[in-house]
């Protein structure tokens, strides 16, 4: 065993220079303009997996993004383990608030910087290090997936999962896409909240009108929206639609002084909401309002604007329906329309949340190579983002046993500017993920594994 924690230190610094040139392409899906770099980044991570020794590499696509699978079969009696991480990014939103340019992985502080450093391309490198750590060659069967639409909600993947339903089965997944307690302290994530989100667009008027000759007799449709944002929060901050799920988090603690020195809430202002902080993370609804259109201050006059939109954004608790959540919200929206305002709500993208049952023998083995690894003990916990793929692959295979870790830690900022990886948590991570490999080659294949 401890000849595999050297051996994954010794592949690291090779995984670092693949990990850097990953991070190299632009792989946003979600920009039609950069759909290119997609395929290039799928390229350029079947390559690696083929150099590190899969016997088979595809990169295959359902209508959506590319999606890379590569295998490497199980020897007789031994289980299979599915390794998950996604090549796609987010939009690297202001270039001028980073640090140093987004796409040119840059170290500080013993932190790697850059879009998807962390999220999520550092899963991919550790699934590298765990493989090239057993010379290409480990005790178990190993497929790995990687897909490339996940920041756009993986609209693809049931068909993906239809279509290679063969070549993805196994009896364990890890999905390395997900965060840790701290930096020094594994998580093995136990809960995340689905997603459902909308457009609402309101119309008052059939054209501009001039504010002063109309302003105070007809309503602009801008105002209306307000109105009806609002309406989403009571006054405390708690989410306000009717008929949400709320589950129950575990009771760790989480300070406030944690809250703010994690989020970079300002002086003065308050948090949000009632209850622990896991509880309203974790296992409560919670709404955002992620963009607007409406006329730009700058482009603004003296206009009573006649149309406006928004798009709204729910976490749905670990056990809520993410489709009846929608229906809920789209209700409310119609519901709050003041002064008989024209609404209309377009249904956007629909993620389930997943609770995992985090015994039996191979969460065992999970926490017995983390405490290894990390020399801390692991931390189950929630999080409150969504990984749409874990429901639609627990449908797909409900016997396989699945496992959420991952390389993030609260200091990574993933979707924001300057997103960073922590070397250290990328080394503990590989290690952990190389010593499971070679712990999960203990169970056998034949159903004890999947228990
Ligand atoms: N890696 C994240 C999920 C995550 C978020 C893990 C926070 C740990 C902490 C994943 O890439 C992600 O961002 N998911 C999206 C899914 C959405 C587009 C359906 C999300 O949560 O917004
Ligand atoms: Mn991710
Ligand atoms: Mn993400």
């Amino acid at each position: 065993m401890s000849d595999l924690v050297q051996r994954t230190r010794d592949v690291l610094p090779s995984v670092r220079r693949d990990l850097e040139d990953l991070v190299r392409v632009e792989s946003v899906w979600a920009d039609p303009a950069r759909r290119g770099e997609v395929q290039r980044s799928a390229a350029a991570v079947a390559q690696l997996l083929a150099d590190a020794g899969f016997g088979e590499v595809q990169i295959v696509s359902e209508g959506g993004a590319p999606a890379v699978i590569a295998r490497h079969p199980a020897p007789p009696g031994a289980p299979t383990v599915l390794l998950y991480a996604h090549h796609d990014v987010q939009p690297e939103g202001d270039r001028a608030q980073w640090d140093s340019a987004p796409f040119e992985p840059t170290e500080r502080d013993g932190r790697l910087y850059g879009r998807g450093t962390a999220d999520d391309k550092a899963g991919i490198a550790i699934h590298l290090a765990a493989f090239r750590a057993h010379g290409g060659d480990p005790p178990v069967g190993v497929t790995v997936f990687v897909e490339g639409e996940e920041e756009s909600g993986s609209p693809s993947l049931p068909r993906l999962l239809a279509a290679h339903r063969e070549a993805l089965a196994c009896d364990v997944i890890v999905l390395a896409d997900s965060d840790n307690w701290s930096t020094e302290v594994p998580s093995l994530t136990v809960s995340l909240r689905g997603l459902a989100d909308c457009t609402v667009e309101v119309a008052t008027l059939d054209h501009g009108l001039h504010s002063g000759l109309w302003g105070g007799v007809v309503p602009d449709a801008l105002s209306v929206l307000v109105r009806m944002l609002a309406s989403l929060h009571d006054d405390d901050g708690n989410v306000a639609v009717a008929g949400l799920h709320e589950a129950a988090a575990a009771g760790l603690d989480y300070p406030p002084e944690r809250v703010r020195q994690e989020t970079g809430l300002l002086e003065g202002v308050s948090e949000i909401g009632s209850g622990s902080v896991p509880q309203r993370l974790w296992a409560k609804p919670a709404i955002t309002v992620i963009g607007i259109d409406a006329t730009p201050v700058d482009k603004s006059s003296n206009t009573l604007i006649p149309r406006a939109r928004a798009k709204v954004s729910m976490r749905v608790a670990p056990g809520g329906d993410a489709a009846e959540h929608l229906a809920a919200l789209t209700r409310h929206l119609e519901q709050h329309a003041p002064w008989g305002a024209q609404v209309t709500v377009t249904p956007g993208d629909l993620g389930q949340p997943y609770a995992v049952d985090a015994s039996g023998p191979v969460y065992d083995a999970a926490r017995a190579a983390f405490r290894q690894a990390w020399g801390a003990e692991p931390v189950d916990t929630g999080i409150g983002g969504s990984i749409p793929f874990i429901a639609e692959f627990a449908a797909a295979f409900p016997s396989a046993k699945i496992l959420v870790t991952g390389v993030e830690d609260p200091a990574t900022q993933a979707h924001s500017v300057n997103e960073s990886l922590h070397l250290g948590v990328l080394e503990r991570a590989a290690v952990s993920e190389a010593l499971l490999l070679a712990r999960l080659r203990e169970h056998s294949s034949d159903g004890q594994i999947a228990t």
